[in-house]
């Protein structure tokens, strides 16, 4: 194998920075390829955590290139805080190290001013993490943005700061009535900063169809998840770029037309931060314990994350949506010893039984069929319980596709791999 695809396959926060981390031991080369710093990817390392969110998590790796595409939203700024934290946890980053799109979109004071805003005052209420990310995907979308190369030439930058500015002012002043920086403080502020990043800036397209030619093995990291997915997700309530696998070939680039294999990172239950639709979402103490057992708060806003159990009708469209080949399961030892177990095999919808959800499907009018299965109680030391075993084989067997690792813990050591990768 020369490529793989990590993506999420729930809400996010499934461990993919985990999993990317450890198989970045064995590749040459990570790619974001969509997303901004609204991502949270989390790596412990021995007593030390570390957060990325714009960075790819292969930085931990000095063989590893780490690269970030043009379809990634990128927030100087938030940039420069992660670089120094980066370097203060000890890691060595160089321009041969991480290498950043000059096609990459820029993040402005304006965007996240507008997030903040329409989040603060409405009419509808996503739940962002409130760095911009939706404001900075209009901009490129309706060729308002600014490009990171555009941030090294001050007079460039201000003539595209005007056109970008020129609507939202009328925003700004009018509708939301905020004060916000004058064209020429933000264009000296990003001409600032990228000064800073000036040295990692290259034409990430051609390097990636280098690598691709010299047989380099490549591993594309995705952030959020399929149900974030802006078309594949449970829209309005989802993030603005392609969280799944397409969302490669626009974002990063790959010149073989393909990836090899596509690894769907899967939380044994299932989590979401922000608004919105969740099907097995738990509102009873049971929510509440996995909720604490599997410390789960956003580690971009550490929000408490909702839990639910897991949901297959979701994960078979997810499978469906991403071409994945398997998955990883993980936080599986957050259910082991729970007294009772349930999935959700399949939705009550319209008046008929569904198995997979499908696009379009309005998410808050399912009702989730769930069905017990035999709790388990693992310490994950020796052989799986048989208990375990049949969890995992009725997953597989649901989905169609293998569980290729399972994850049983925070740490580097706590996994197995079911299969070899690279
Ligand atoms: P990501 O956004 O997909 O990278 O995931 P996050 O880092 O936001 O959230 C996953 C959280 O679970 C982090 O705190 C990880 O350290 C932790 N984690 C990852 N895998 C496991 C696991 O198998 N078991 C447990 N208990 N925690 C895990
Ligand atoms: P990782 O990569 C979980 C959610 C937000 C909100 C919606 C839109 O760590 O899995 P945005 O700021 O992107 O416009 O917010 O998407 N969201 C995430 N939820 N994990 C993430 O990233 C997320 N990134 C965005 O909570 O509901
Ligand atoms: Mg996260």
């Amino acid at each position: 194998m020369k490529s793989l695809a990590i993506i999420g396959s729930q809400w996010g926060d499934e461990g993919k920075g985990k999993i990317t981390d450890l198989l970045s031991q064995k590749c040459d080369v990570v790619v974001r390829f969509q997303g901004g710093n609204n991502a949270g990817h989390t790596i412990i390392v021995e007593d030390r955590k570390i957060v990325l969110h714009l960075i790819p998590s292969g930085i931990l790796h000095d063989h590893c290139v780490s690269v970030v595409g043009h379809g990634v939203v990128f927030d100087p700024e938030a940039f420069k805080t992660e670089l120094e934290d980066v370097l203060s946890n000890g890691i060595e980053v160089n321009s041969n190290k991480l290498r950043i799109s000059g096609n990459a979109s820029v993040i402005t004071m304006y965007n996240k001013i507008i997030d903040a805003q329409r989040e603060a005052k409405g009419p509808v209420k996503i739940g962002t993490t409130g760095k911009g990310i939706g404001p900075a995907y209009e901009d490129k979308i309706s060729r308002k943005g600014i490009k990171l190369k555009d941030l090294l030439d001050k007079d460039v930058l201000i003539s595209k700061l005007k056109g970008s500015l020129s609507e939202k002012e009328h925003l700004l002043e009018h509708l939301y009535k905020v004060e916000y920086p004058s064209v020429e403080e933000e264009a000296s502020r990003l001409f600032e900063l990228g000064q800073m990043i000036k040295p990692f800036i290259c034409d990430t397209f051609s390097f990636l169809d280098h690598a691709v030619k010299e047989g380099k093995k490549i591993l594309f990291e995705g952030a959020q998840g399929i149900l974030l997915d802006i078309d594949y997700g449970s829209y309005p309530f989802v993030t603005s770029s392609s969280t799944s696998y397409g969302g490669i070939f626009t974002g990063a680039g790959m010149p073989s037309g393909k990836v090899d294999e596509v690894l769907g990172i899967t939380k044994a239950y299932t989590t979401r931060v922000g608004e919105g639709p969740f099907p097995t979402e738990l509102f009873s103490e049971v929510g509440e314990f996995i909720q604490k057992k599997g410390g789960e708060f956003g580690a971009t806003t550490g929000r408490k994350r909702r839990c639910g159990w897991l949901d297959l009708p979701l994960l078979k469209y997810a499978v469906k949506c991403s071409s994945l080949t398997s998955i990883a399961l993980t936080k599986v030892d957050v259910l082991s010893g729970m007294d009772e177990l349930k999935v959700c095999k399949s939705y009550r919808y319209n008046g008929e039984e569904i198995d997979c959800a499908y696009p379009g499907i309005d998410l808050s009018k399912v009702e989730p069929i769930f069905t017990d299965v035999a709790p388990f109680n693992d310490d994950f030391k020796g052989e799986l319980s048989d208990n375990l075993n049949a969890y995992i084989e009725m997953i597989e067997k649901e989905l169609g596709i293998p569980v290729s690792i399972l994850a049983f813990g925070p740490e580097r050591s706590e996994i197995k791999f079911r299969k070899e990768f690279f």
